[in-house]
Protein backbone atom coordinates (compact mmCIF):
# COMPACT_ATOMS: atom_id res chain seq x y z
CA UNK A 1 0.00 0.00 0.00
CA UNK A 2 1.54 3.26 -1.12
CA UNK A 3 0.49 7.38 -0.46
CA UNK A 4 1.13 9.63 -3.00
CA UNK A 5 1.79 12.94 -2.13
CA UNK A 6 2.61 16.02 -4.47
CA UNK A 7 3.91 18.97 -3.30
CA UNK A 8 3.99 22.62 -5.27
CA UNK A 9 4.22 20.54 -8.98
CA UNK A 10 4.75 22.66 -12.19
CA UNK A 11 5.41 21.09 -15.20
CA UNK A 12 6.41 23.79 -18.08
CA UNK A 13 6.37 22.82 -22.00
CA UNK A 14 8.94 25.35 -22.87
CA UNK A 15 7.41 28.76 -22.47
CA UNK A 16 3.64 27.08 -21.98
CA UNK A 17 2.78 25.85 -18.46
CA UNK A 18 0.55 23.35 -18.84
CA UNK A 19 0.86 22.82 -14.64
CA UNK A 20 1.08 25.63 -12.37
CA UNK A 21 0.31 24.41 -9.12
CA UNK A 22 -0.66 21.47 -7.69
CA UNK A 23 -0.81 19.94 -4.20
CA UNK A 24 -2.08 15.94 -4.02
CA UNK A 25 -1.92 14.26 -0.88
CA UNK A 26 -3.45 10.73 -1.82
CA UNK A 27 -3.78 8.48 1.12
CA UNK A 28 -2.82 4.40 1.02
CA UNK A 29 -5.75 2.45 -0.88
CA UNK A 30 -7.93 5.52 -2.03
CA UNK A 31 -9.13 6.45 -4.99
CA UNK A 32 -8.60 10.04 -6.22
CA UNK A 33 -10.26 11.13 -9.41
CA UNK A 34 -8.37 13.88 -11.28
CA UNK A 35 -11.54 15.93 -12.96
CA UNK A 36 -11.59 19.00 -15.37
CA UNK A 37 -12.23 20.32 -18.61
CA UNK A 38 -10.25 19.06 -21.90
CA UNK A 39 -7.28 20.78 -21.73
CA UNK A 40 -6.34 21.30 -18.08
CA UNK A 41 -3.72 18.88 -17.39
CA UNK A 42 -5.46 15.89 -15.83
CA UNK A 43 -2.80 13.68 -18.51
CA UNK A 44 0.12 15.83 -17.58
CA UNK A 45 -0.07 14.98 -13.83
CA UNK A 46 -0.92 11.40 -14.24
CA UNK A 47 2.11 11.22 -16.25
CA UNK A 48 4.14 12.92 -13.98
CA UNK A 49 2.75 10.85 -11.18
CA UNK A 50 3.83 7.88 -13.26
CA UNK A 51 7.74 9.15 -14.31
CA UNK A 52 6.45 9.26 -17.52
CA UNK A 53 6.98 13.23 -17.44
CA UNK A 54 9.53 15.07 -14.89
CA UNK A 55 8.11 18.05 -13.33
CA UNK A 56 9.39 21.34 -13.52
CA UNK A 57 9.44 21.80 -10.04
CA UNK A 58 7.97 20.25 -7.09
CA UNK A 59 8.07 17.12 -5.54
CA UNK A 60 6.05 13.98 -5.74
CA UNK A 61 6.90 11.28 -2.92
CA UNK A 62 5.23 7.76 -2.64
CA UNK A 63 5.28 6.72 1.19
CA UNK A 64 7.31 10.06 1.67
CA UNK A 65 10.06 9.00 -0.39
CA UNK A 66 10.86 11.26 -3.15
CA UNK A 67 10.39 9.86 -6.61
CA UNK A 68 10.40 12.96 -8.94
CA UNK A 69 13.86 11.83 -10.68
CA UNK A 70 12.91 8.07 -10.60
CA UNK A 71 12.02 6.70 -13.71
CA UNK A 72 8.90 4.73 -15.07
CA UNK A 73 10.56 1.10 -14.60
CA UNK A 74 11.43 1.91 -11.06
CA UNK A 75 8.54 3.57 -10.01
CA UNK A 76 5.73 0.30 -10.03
CA UNK A 77 3.04 2.14 -11.27
CA UNK A 78 0.43 0.55 -13.54
CA UNK A 79 -1.31 2.78 -15.96
CA UNK A 80 -4.44 2.01 -18.11
CA UNK A 81 -5.20 4.10 -21.14
CA UNK A 82 -8.60 5.01 -23.07
CA UNK A 83 -6.66 2.99 -26.04
CA UNK A 84 -6.29 -0.42 -24.55
CA UNK A 85 -3.76 -1.15 -27.52
CA UNK A 86 -3.79 -4.71 -26.91
CA UNK A 87 -2.07 -7.30 -29.22
CA UNK A 88 -4.02 -8.26 -31.79
CA UNK A 89 -2.47 -11.10 -32.60
CA UNK A 90 -2.17 -12.67 -28.59
CA UNK A 91 -4.97 -14.56 -27.18
CA UNK A 92 -6.34 -12.79 -24.03
CA UNK A 93 -4.08 -14.56 -21.72
CA UNK A 94 -0.91 -14.13 -23.83
CA UNK A 95 -1.89 -10.07 -23.70
CA UNK A 96 -2.28 -10.67 -19.95
CA UNK A 97 1.06 -12.28 -19.36
CA UNK A 98 3.12 -9.58 -21.21
CA UNK A 99 3.96 -7.58 -19.00
CA UNK A 100 5.11 -10.59 -16.68
CA UNK A 101 7.27 -11.51 -19.73
CA UNK A 102 9.35 -8.29 -20.37
CA UNK A 103 10.40 -8.37 -16.77
CA UNK A 104 11.90 -11.73 -16.80
CA UNK A 105 9.25 -13.10 -14.01
CA UNK A 106 10.14 -17.20 -13.55
CA UNK A 107 7.01 -18.95 -15.54
CA UNK A 108 5.51 -20.71 -12.46
CA UNK A 109 4.94 -17.64 -11.07
CA UNK A 110 3.55 -15.91 -13.97
CA UNK A 111 0.98 -18.80 -14.49
CA UNK A 112 0.35 -18.56 -10.68
CA UNK A 113 -0.94 -15.06 -11.26
CA UNK A 114 -2.59 -15.24 -14.27
CA UNK A 115 -5.07 -17.83 -12.79
CA UNK A 116 -5.54 -15.27 -10.17
CA UNK A 117 -6.15 -12.17 -12.26
CA UNK A 118 -8.36 -13.90 -15.07
CA UNK A 119 -10.62 -15.07 -11.70
CA UNK A 120 -10.28 -11.06 -10.46
CA UNK A 121 -11.43 -10.02 -13.69
CA UNK A 122 -13.57 -12.29 -14.99
CA UNK A 123 -11.89 -13.45 -18.11
CA UNK A 124 -11.94 -17.50 -17.24
CA UNK A 125 -13.90 -17.99 -20.07
CA UNK A 126 -12.12 -16.16 -22.37
CA UNK A 127 -8.51 -16.85 -22.21
CA UNK A 128 -8.08 -18.70 -25.07
CA UNK A 129 -9.74 -15.74 -27.02
CA UNK A 130 -8.17 -12.62 -29.30
CA UNK A 131 -9.22 -9.23 -29.36
CA UNK A 132 -11.26 -8.90 -31.84
CA UNK A 133 -13.80 -11.76 -30.55
CA UNK A 134 -14.45 -9.61 -27.38
CA UNK A 135 -16.72 -6.83 -26.84
CA UNK A 136 -15.53 -3.64 -25.49
CA UNK A 137 -15.87 -4.00 -21.88
CA UNK A 138 -14.16 -6.97 -21.92
CA UNK A 139 -11.02 -5.45 -24.25
CA UNK A 140 -11.00 -3.12 -21.01
CA UNK A 141 -11.23 -5.91 -18.46
CA UNK A 142 -8.40 -7.63 -20.30
CA UNK A 143 -6.36 -4.10 -20.33
CA UNK A 144 -6.62 -3.37 -16.41
CA UNK A 145 -5.52 -7.43 -16.08
CA UNK A 146 -2.42 -6.48 -17.92
CA UNK A 147 -1.75 -3.76 -15.34
CA UNK A 148 -3.06 -5.44 -12.21
CA UNK A 149 -0.85 -8.79 -12.72
CA UNK A 150 2.43 -7.23 -12.56
CA UNK A 151 1.24 -5.81 -9.22
CA UNK A 152 1.78 -2.52 -9.18
CA UNK A 153 1.68 0.20 -6.18
CA UNK A 154 -0.18 2.60 -7.43
CA UNK A 155 -2.90 2.13 -10.65
CA UNK A 156 -3.37 4.63 -12.67
CA UNK A 157 -6.11 5.47 -15.01
CA UNK A 158 -6.58 7.84 -17.85
CA UNK A 159 -10.07 8.12 -19.21
CA UNK A 160 -10.54 4.13 -18.88
CA UNK A 161 -14.30 3.99 -20.17
CA UNK A 162 -14.31 7.16 -22.43
CA UNK A 163 -14.62 4.54 -25.42
CA UNK A 164 -17.78 2.14 -23.83
CA UNK A 165 -20.96 3.65 -24.09
CA UNK A 166 -23.38 4.63 -21.45
CA UNK A 167 -24.46 1.25 -19.97
CA UNK A 168 -21.53 -0.46 -20.40
CA UNK A 169 -19.94 2.68 -18.16
CA UNK A 170 -21.88 2.40 -15.54
CA UNK A 171 -21.12 -1.49 -15.44
CA UNK A 172 -17.18 -0.84 -15.72
CA UNK A 173 -17.30 2.29 -13.59
CA UNK A 174 -18.95 -0.80 -10.28
CA UNK A 175 -16.42 -3.18 -11.40
CA UNK A 176 -13.66 -0.78 -11.09
CA UNK A 177 -14.33 0.42 -7.72
CA UNK A 178 -15.10 -3.21 -6.53
CA UNK A 179 -11.92 -4.55 -7.83
CA UNK A 180 -10.09 -1.46 -6.03
CA UNK A 181 -11.98 -1.93 -3.06
CA UNK A 182 -11.05 -5.48 -2.94
CA UNK A 183 -7.07 -4.61 -3.56
CA UNK A 184 -7.02 -1.89 -1.67
CA UNK A 185 -5.02 0.08 -4.14
CA UNK A 186 -4.27 3.04 -4.08
CA UNK A 187 -5.84 4.44 -7.72
CA UNK A 188 -5.93 7.81 -9.59
CA UNK A 189 -8.63 7.80 -12.20
CA UNK A 190 -8.58 10.69 -15.05
CA UNK A 191 -12.14 11.85 -15.97
CA UNK A 192 -13.80 14.95 -17.41
CA UNK A 193 -17.04 13.49 -16.65
CA UNK A 194 -18.54 14.74 -13.08
CA UNK A 195 -20.73 12.35 -12.51
CA UNK A 196 -18.10 9.30 -13.14
CA UNK A 197 -15.75 11.27 -10.57
CA UNK A 198 -18.33 11.38 -7.38
CA UNK A 199 -19.43 8.04 -8.11
CA UNK A 200 -16.43 6.29 -8.08
CA UNK A 201 -13.90 8.43 -6.17
CA UNK A 202 -12.81 8.75 -2.40
CA UNK A 203 -11.94 11.89 -2.93
CA UNK A 204 -12.54 13.82 -6.55
CA UNK A 205 -9.20 16.65 -7.52
CA UNK A 206 -10.71 19.18 -9.48
CA UNK A 207 -8.29 20.85 -11.84
CA UNK A 208 -8.81 23.99 -13.96
CA UNK A 209 -6.61 25.25 -16.15
CA UNK A 210 -3.24 23.55 -14.43
CA UNK A 211 -4.65 24.51 -11.37
CA UNK A 212 -6.03 22.44 -8.21
CA UNK A 213 -9.03 24.27 -7.59
CA UNK A 214 -10.71 21.83 -4.98
CA UNK A 215 -9.71 18.48 -3.84
CA UNK A 216 -12.57 16.98 -1.61
CA UNK A 217 -14.87 14.21 -1.32
CA UNK A 218 -17.78 13.70 -3.83
CA UNK A 219 -20.32 14.95 -1.35
CA UNK A 220 -18.88 18.11 -0.43
CA UNK A 221 -17.57 19.17 -3.59
CA UNK A 222 -21.24 19.06 -4.90
CA UNK A 223 -22.64 20.91 -1.81
CA UNK A 224 -20.11 23.14 -0.41
CA UNK A 225 -17.76 24.17 -3.81
CA UNK A 226 -15.45 26.40 -3.24
CA UNK A 227 -15.37 29.01 -6.66
CA UNK A 228 -18.46 29.93 -9.23
CA UNK A 229 -16.55 27.71 -11.15
CA UNK A 230 -16.57 24.72 -9.37
CA UNK A 231 -20.20 24.99 -8.89
CA UNK A 232 -20.63 25.94 -12.39
CA UNK A 233 -18.71 22.58 -13.67
CA UNK A 234 -20.69 20.58 -10.65
CA UNK A 235 -23.77 21.21 -12.63
CA UNK A 236 -25.05 24.19 -10.33
CA UNK A 237 -27.86 26.30 -11.73
CA UNK A 238 -29.45 28.64 -9.11
CA UNK A 239 -25.89 30.48 -9.07
CA UNK A 240 -26.67 34.34 -7.53
CA UNK A 241 -25.17 37.52 -6.41
CA UNK A 242 -26.47 38.43 -3.22
CA UNK A 243 -25.30 41.15 -0.46
CA UNK A 244 -24.51 39.00 2.91
CA UNK A 245 -24.74 40.32 5.98
CA UNK A 246 -24.85 38.39 9.38
CA UNK A 247 -26.46 35.10 7.92
CA UNK A 248 -28.44 37.04 5.47
CA UNK A 249 -28.08 37.33 2.05
CA UNK A 250 -30.19 39.91 0.14
CA UNK A 251 -30.60 38.74 -3.52
CA UNK A 252 -32.14 40.34 -6.30
CA UNK A 253 -35.91 38.43 -5.20
CA UNK A 254 -35.50 38.22 -1.49
CA UNK A 255 -34.24 37.84 0.94
CA UNK A 256 -32.84 34.45 3.00
CA UNK A 257 -31.56 33.13 6.03
CA UNK A 258 -28.76 30.62 5.93
CA UNK A 259 -26.67 28.77 8.44
CA UNK A 260 -23.29 28.17 6.34
CA UNK A 261 -20.42 30.32 7.28
CA UNK A 262 -19.56 33.15 5.35
CA UNK A 263 -18.31 36.62 5.85
CA UNK A 264 -20.13 40.17 4.91
CA UNK A 265 -20.09 41.59 1.29
CA UNK A 266 -21.02 41.09 -1.98
CA UNK A 267 -20.77 36.98 -2.41
CA UNK A 268 -22.30 34.55 -4.81
CA UNK A 269 -24.93 32.63 -2.98
CA UNK A 270 -25.83 28.88 -4.67
CA UNK A 271 -29.20 27.32 -3.96
CA UNK A 272 -29.28 23.64 -5.47
CA UNK A 273 -32.23 23.05 -7.51
CA UNK A 274 -33.32 19.78 -5.73
CA UNK A 275 -32.98 21.70 -2.67
CA UNK A 276 -35.70 24.21 -3.31
CA UNK A 277 -39.17 23.04 -2.32
CA UNK A 278 -42.61 23.97 -4.28
CA UNK A 279 -45.61 25.08 -2.83
CA UNK A 280 -49.05 25.58 -4.71
CA UNK A 281 -50.30 27.27 -1.49
CA UNK A 282 -48.66 30.22 0.11
CA UNK A 283 -46.59 28.48 3.42
CA UNK A 284 -48.02 29.32 6.78
CA UNK A 285 -44.95 28.77 8.74
CA UNK A 286 -41.68 28.07 6.83
CA UNK A 287 -38.31 30.36 6.35
CA UNK A 288 -37.01 31.20 3.51
CA UNK A 289 -40.67 32.09 1.17
CA UNK A 290 -40.47 33.50 -2.21
CA UNK A 291 -43.05 33.91 -5.04
CA UNK A 292 -42.59 33.08 -8.41
CA UNK A 293 -44.70 31.90 -11.91
CA UNK A 294 -43.78 28.42 -13.61
CA UNK A 295 -41.97 29.91 -16.73
CA UNK A 296 -40.40 26.66 -17.89
CA UNK A 297 -41.05 23.15 -17.73
CA UNK A 298 -38.07 20.16 -18.65
CA UNK A 299 -39.20 16.28 -18.26
CA UNK A 300 -36.35 13.96 -17.72
CA UNK A 301 -38.02 10.76 -16.40
CA UNK A 302 -38.02 10.33 -12.85
CA UNK A 303 -37.91 14.00 -11.98
CA UNK A 304 -39.10 17.46 -13.20
CA UNK A 305 -37.20 20.49 -13.39
CA UNK A 306 -38.94 23.78 -13.36
CA UNK A 307 -37.92 27.15 -14.49
CA UNK A 308 -39.61 29.68 -11.91
CA UNK A 309 -39.60 33.54 -12.70
CA UNK A 310 -39.05 35.29 -9.58
CA UNK A 311 -38.78 39.22 -10.16
CA UNK A 312 -35.71 39.59 -12.63
CA UNK A 313 -33.86 36.34 -12.12
CA UNK A 314 -35.50 32.29 -12.83
CA UNK A 315 -34.64 29.87 -10.27
CA UNK A 316 -34.24 26.10 -11.30
CA UNK A 317 -36.14 23.73 -9.25
CA UNK A 318 -36.03 20.02 -9.56
CA UNK A 319 -38.78 17.41 -7.93
CA UNK A 320 -40.11 14.18 -8.50
CA UNK A 321 -42.50 14.13 -11.25
CA UNK A 322 -44.93 12.41 -9.02
CA UNK A 323 -47.23 15.86 -10.01
CA UNK A 324 -47.17 18.21 -12.84
CA UNK A 325 -47.28 22.02 -12.09
CA UNK A 326 -48.55 23.50 -15.32
CA UNK A 327 -46.67 26.90 -16.77
CA UNK A 328 -47.71 29.92 -15.72
CA UNK A 329 -49.17 28.81 -12.41
CA UNK A 330 -48.17 30.93 -9.97
CA UNK A 331 -46.07 29.03 -6.63
CA UNK A 332 -44.58 29.60 -3.75
CA UNK A 333 -40.24 28.87 -3.23
CA UNK A 334 -39.41 27.91 0.24
CA UNK A 335 -35.28 26.73 1.25
CA UNK A 336 -34.09 25.65 4.52
CA UNK A 337 -31.26 27.82 5.83
CA UNK A 338 -29.28 24.43 6.11
CA UNK A 339 -29.38 24.15 2.47
CA UNK A 340 -28.05 27.60 1.18
CA UNK A 341 -24.11 27.92 0.20
CA UNK A 342 -22.53 31.11 0.15
CA UNK A 343 -19.38 30.59 -1.94
CA UNK A 344 -16.69 32.14 0.24
CA UNK A 345 -14.57 33.37 -3.33
CA UNK A 346 -10.91 34.18 -2.23
CA UNK A 347 -9.70 37.12 -4.64
N1 LIG B 1 4.37 17.39 -24.72
C1 LIG B 1 3.70 18.54 -24.69
N2 LIG B 1 4.21 19.66 -25.22
C2 LIG B 1 3.54 20.85 -25.17
N3 LIG B 1 2.33 21.00 -24.60
C3 LIG B 1 1.76 19.91 -24.07
C4 LIG B 1 2.40 18.63 -24.06
N4 LIG B 1 1.58 17.76 -23.44
C5 LIG B 1 0.49 18.45 -23.08
N5 LIG B 1 0.59 19.74 -23.44
C6 LIG B 1 -0.41 20.81 -23.19
O1 LIG B 1 -0.65 20.86 -21.81
C7 LIG B 1 -2.03 21.11 -21.55
C8 LIG B 1 -2.59 20.02 -20.67
O2 LIG B 1 -2.64 18.80 -21.43
P1 LIG B 1 -3.24 17.45 -20.86
O3 LIG B 1 -3.03 16.42 -21.89
O4 LIG B 1 -2.65 17.22 -19.51
O5 LIG B 1 -4.77 17.82 -20.72
P2 LIG B 1 -6.00 16.89 -20.24
O6 LIG B 1 -6.59 17.56 -19.05
O7 LIG B 1 -5.54 15.49 -20.11
O8 LIG B 1 -7.01 17.04 -21.47
P3 LIG B 1 -8.01 15.94 -22.15
O9 LIG B 1 -9.21 15.85 -21.26
O10 LIG B 1 -8.34 16.57 -23.47
O11 LIG B 1 -7.25 14.66 -22.29
C9 LIG B 1 -2.70 21.22 -22.91
O12 LIG B 1 -2.84 22.58 -23.24
C10 LIG B 1 -1.73 20.51 -23.84
O13 LIG B 1 -1.81 21.03 -25.14
MG1 LIG C 1 -5.97 13.70 -21.14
Amino acid sequence: MTTVLLKGVRKDYGSFTAISHIDLDIASGELVALLGPSGCGKTTTLRMIAGLEIPTSGQICFDGKDVSEVPVQNRNVGMVFQRYALFPHMSVEKNILFGLKVRGTDRAEAEDRLEQILDVVQLQDFRHRFPAQLSGGQMQRVAIARTLITNPSVLMMDEPLANLDTKLRGEMRRFIRNLQQRLGITTIFVTHDQIEAMELADRVAVIFNGNLAQFDEPDALYKHPKSVEVADFMGATNVFAAQIKDKTATLDFGVLTFDAPSQNGTRSVMLRSEAIDLHLDEPSDAQNVFRGTIATRDFFGANITYGVSCGRETVQVTEQSRRVIDVGQDVWLTIAPERIWVIQETD
